[in-house]
């Protein structure tokens, strides 16, 4: 009898880069560098392997600093995508997040790939800026959507404090 794939979260170490950086390549146009990665990892960010079962399936990396986290890279490899797993990805770095007491989740995202800023709107991510040409496009330059969620209401907040 097969039983069905389980889906978990592990850290990602320096000895995954080189099959990370491979599956960014595969997925984004503009690919961060395997140096990226690995200073991403030896920094301490929050870096996560998605597994089904034991195969990796996609990733993702986060900052936390003060009360705010940055989410850096969000990723579920082309085989793997349309099935919920980004989602899920989102809903534990937002929970890691919330676990280390930020306050706030930021991001960017290109204007340019709806399936990103519909995951992230559907999350109850908020556009709160533009940054001027901040990434590398095709056509020279290309603005980012800033988008932020809160994870204190005003009233937690006045209780925290
Ligand atoms: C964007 C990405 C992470 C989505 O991953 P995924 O596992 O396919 O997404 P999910 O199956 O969890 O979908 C969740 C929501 O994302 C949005 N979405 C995902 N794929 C989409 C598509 N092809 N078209 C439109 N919306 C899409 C939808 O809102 C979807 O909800 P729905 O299924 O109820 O419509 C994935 O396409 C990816 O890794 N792309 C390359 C890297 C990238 O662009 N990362 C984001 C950088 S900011």
């Amino acid at each position: 009898m097969s039983s069905q794939p389980q889906l978990s979260f592990a850290p990602m170490y320096v000895r995954h880069v080189p099959l990370i950086g491979t599956m960014e390549r595969r997925n984004y146009e503009f690919p961060w560098s395997d140096g990226i990665f690995r200073d991403c990892v030896k920094a301490g960010y929050i870096a996560r392997l998605v597994m089904l079962d034991d195969e990796i399936i996609g990733y993702g990396v986060m900052q936390i600093g003060a009360d705010e986290a940055h989410i850096l890279n969000l990723c579920i490899d082309r085989p793997w995508q349309r099935q919920g797993f980004a989602r899920v990805l989102l809903d534990q770095l937002v929970q890691e997040a919330s676990n280390r007491r930020a306050h706030i989740v930021f991001l960017e995202v290109r204007p340019s790939n709806p399936r990103a800023v519909n995951l992230y709107q559907q999350f109850g991510f908020n556009e709160i800026g533009l940054r001027k040409g901040y990434y590398d496009s095709a056509n020279g330059r290309e603005d980012a959507l800033v988008m932020a969620k809160n994870l204190v209401s005003e009233t937690d907040d006045f209780v925290r404090h």
